[in-house]
């Protein structure tokens, strides 16, 4: 079984009566455990494309299966659940809520499902991120490099099935995107989390294991990283072409 499986997805945008067809019957299959990332150029449909996989977008045609479960159909209520016990999303401006700390920030995905979060998880991903010494500390006080690390703990917390993750090293500069590109590896290995991952940036699209180019609604091609930036990069460039 895949953790998440795509097959022939097309979404078109309509803007001042004109049409726009964003995505034309993309079909991608992430396997349980691995760690795949989608680059392309701006505007190549990568945000719309993961908005229809966590199911916050509904796709004009195709399917969408996340951990066996087909997405078309399911109720509001339904998709709120699978984002929050099934997938795990990681945004570019971390999303945490400010006044609260590093790790309520982390449990709040389990409150809001009604059951505390284990204390021995909570240190567990606190310990994976390398925050255990601002576990205590608001989010509005941390580093951008910190905040994303603590949304990547709230973004494993509930064991999800998958971690969709779209630019989340945007507002990173270059030593904080290593390391969130470091942590997502070690709980990619660790916990054993599928993981899909958006960015225009050959040296984090490189701590995938596969890499698919998307441009001009398909995708053009997929390879292996080799978790080699430089080959990464010329790779993604030769498929642009
Ligand atoms: N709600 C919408 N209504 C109309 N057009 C939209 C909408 N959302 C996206 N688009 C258009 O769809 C195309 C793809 O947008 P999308 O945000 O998916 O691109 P992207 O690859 O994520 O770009 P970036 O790298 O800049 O984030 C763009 O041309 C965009 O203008
Ligand atoms: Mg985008």
């Amino acid at each position: 079984m895949y953790a998440l499986e795509a097959d022939q997805l097309s979404k078109s945008f309509t803007a001042d009566n004109r049409t726009v067809d964003v995505l034309k019957q993309i079909s991608l299959q992430i396997p349980e455990g691995a760690f795949h990332a989608i680059m392309g150029p701006s505007g190549s449909g990568k945000s719309t494309l993961l908005n229809l996989l966590a199911g916050l977008l509904p796709a004009d045609a195709g399917t969408v299966t996340v951990a066996g479960q087909t997405l078309n159909g399911l109720s509001d209520q339904a998709l709120t659940l699978l984002r929050r016990r099934t997938v795990g999303i990681i945004f570019q401006d971390f999303n945490l809520i400010p006044t609260l700390t590093v790790s309520e920030n982390i449990a709040l995905p389990a409150l809001l499902d009604g059951h505390p979060l284990p204390q021995a998880r909570l240190e567990k991903l606190l310990h994976l991120v390398g925050l255990s010494h601002r576990a205590d500390q608001p989010a509005e006080k941390l580093s951008g490099g910190e905040a994303q690390r603590t949304a990547i703990a709230r973004a494993f917390a509930m064991e999800p099935r998958i971690i969709l993750a779209d630019e989340p090293t945007g507002n990173l500069d270059s030593p904080s995107a290593n390391t969130f590109c470091a942590t997502l590896t070690r709980l990619n290995k660790e916990l054993g989390t599928a993981i899909l991952l958006i960015s225009h940036d050959a040296q984090v699209a490189a701590a995938a294991e596969t890499v698919h180019v998307l441009k001009d609604g398909v995708i053009r091609g997929s390879f292996a990283s080799e978790h080699n930036a430089t080959a990464v990069a010329a790779r993604y460039l030769e498929l642009m072409a």
